[in-house]
């Protein structure tokens, strides 16, 4: 089905200035970037964001490091949208992401992972309305 799903492209990947070599490998799969914008997220924000793991002992690391600087978010279109993008991510720990994946790549830790994507349609539907309203949701006609 065509879906869309949401993606962080995180601070450590910002800092390594790879924003757009992130963008091509995204748009490369044949996915379509319908939405984008830059925020230095608050800690409100991450915290809001990352709530399903508030209990988590990594919790306080995670949201200190997705504060640590600007990421880029974005609403990624196309068939299969969610399980394609987390085939091109990899695993979260890039000590075990696939060869050729982003998080292979470009991530250094399990922390500083490169990038996010939504893990399912019911959490890519609260991540996409997190961070964008409708009117900046832009398909192609
Ligand atoms: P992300 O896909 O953004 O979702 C939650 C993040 O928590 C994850 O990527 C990792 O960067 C981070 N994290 C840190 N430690 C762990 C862990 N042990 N298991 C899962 N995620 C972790």
């Amino acid at each position: 089905a065509n879906e869309r799903t949401l993606s962080i492209i995180k601070p450590d990947a910002v800092t390594k200035n790879v924003i757009g070599e992130i963008v091509a490998r995204i748009e490369k799969t044949g996915l379509q970037v319908v939405a984008s914008k830059m925020l230095h997220l608050s800690r409100e924000q991450a915290e809001g964001f990352y709530a399903e793991h508030k209990e988590r002992p990594f919790f306080a690391d995670l949201v200190k490091f997705m504060t640590s600087g600007p990421v880029v978010v974005q609403v990624l279109e196309g068939e299969n949208a969610i399980a394609r993008n987390r085939e091109l991510m990899g695993a979260t720990n890039p000590k075990e992401a696939a060869a050729g994946t982003l998080r292979a790549d470009y991530a250094e830790s399990i922390d500083a992972n490169a990038v996010h994507g939504s893990d399912s349609s019911a959490s890519a539907e609260r991540e996409v309305a997190y961070f964008f309203s409708a009117d900046e949701i832009c398909p192609r006609t």
